[in-house]
């Protein structure tokens, strides 16, 4: 609309002035606020601007393909793809501990991203995603000096020895506002209007030890319960229970259950479902999803996924429980 246009116009402009004829880099995680900065700086400078992508390998089912779909191949975006997988199962192997292992993907993630984007010769200019919450949060932390319940890798930015000047965009806008200026930009609205996704990935979502195979696992039964909420109308709400929940996703249960397959007896893993409601998710409740529902995304995924052969519904609150299982 003509408010958002405007605003587009003027943040263009904010930010040619600012970078010049400079360049810059810009980390693309595939989440929300990194893609609606990297889609407003591309509309402001266009191939000034270089985005990396570092795939950790865990991602939702295919969404490394979609980020490049999205903003290499339709936006026009100049997109460095890191394929990291193996380097990251290497360092996660025999790691159980979830601080642990949040830790080993932050510093990781770090470093591979400060040597693709060291290969960058000319930038200038380092633009992250930042928005206005993200600000007070780690204003509040600095001066509280509060302890972390979870470490968020994706917050507090990037070490200061990479010599680059910061360019945030977003600094300014509240989560709603993000998403209204994604789709002005021309973002797919199924993208901008997205659950949120931790920064650590399926890493925290694979309960102890993370394994290429549980990965793969977790991905195919995750698309499935996501598949299912999205297709899903409510009758009363018309709307999708995807977008009744405020986040929703599979978990993969390293723990064997015996189940049986024909004549057969299958041994395989759990997968747990979670779906939950919040405003803030400070506090949360589990949605009160509907059974037929459950019981096609049990079944889809039993007889889609080959090793998972027992689903289960996470029924628990926020607090005492938190929303991911780590
Ligand atoms: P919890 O599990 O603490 O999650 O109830 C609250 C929200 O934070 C997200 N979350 C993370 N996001 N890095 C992130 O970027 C993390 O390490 C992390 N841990 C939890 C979680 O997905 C939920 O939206």
């Amino acid at each position: 609309d003509w408010v958002m246009g405007d605003y587009i116009a003027e943040a263009v402009e904010n930010i040619r002035k600012q970078v010049g004829d400079e360049e810059v880099i810009l980390g693309l995680s595939g989440g929300v606020d990194s893609s609606v900065a990297a889609a407003l700086i591309h509309r402001a400078i266009g191939d000034q601007l270089t985005c990396v992508f570092v795939d950790h390998g865990l991602l939702r089912l295919n969404e490394g393909d979609m980020v490049m779909e999205m903003f290499a191949r339709n936006l026009g975006v100049k997109v460095i793809r890191v394929d990291a997988k193996d380097t990251f199962m290497s360092k996660l192997a025999g790691v159980a501990d979830p601080e642990a292992k949040r830790k080993i993907i932050g510093k990781e993630f770090v470093e591979i991203f400060q040597t693709e984007s060291g290969k960058i010769k000319n930038a200038k200019w380092l633009a992250q995603g930042t928005i206005y919450p993200d600000v007070i949060e780690s204003a509040g932390k600095g001066k509280k000096g509060a302890h972390t319940i979870k470490s968020h890798h994706n917050v507090g930015g990037l070490p200061e020895d990479m010599h680059l000047k910061l360019l945030e965009p977003l600094r300014e806008l509240f989560k709603d506002e993000v998403r209204e200026l994604g789709v002005a930009l021309g973002l797919p609205r199924e993208m901008v209007y997205r659950h949120p996704f931790p920064g650590p990935g399926l890493g925290v979502r694979i309960l102890g030890e993370v394994k290429a195979e549980f990965a793969s696992l977790l991905q195919r039964a995750d698309a499935i319960f996501i598949e299912e909420l999205r297709s899903t109308i409510d009758e009363a709400s018309h709307k999708s229970w995807y977008d009744l929940t405020s986040q929703a996703f599979a978990v993969f249960l390293p723990v064997k259950s015996v189940g049986v397959m024909g004549d057969g007896r299958t041994y395989e893993y759990v997968v747990a479902l979670r779906a939950v409601q919040t405003q803030d998710f400070m506090t949360a409740h589990w949605a009160h999803l509907p059974h037929d529902l459950l019981g096609k995304v049990s079944n889809r995924i039993i007889n889609e996924v080959r090793g998972i052969n027992r689903v289960v519904y996470d029924i628990s609150g926020k607090p005492p429980a938190t929303i991911e299982w780590e």
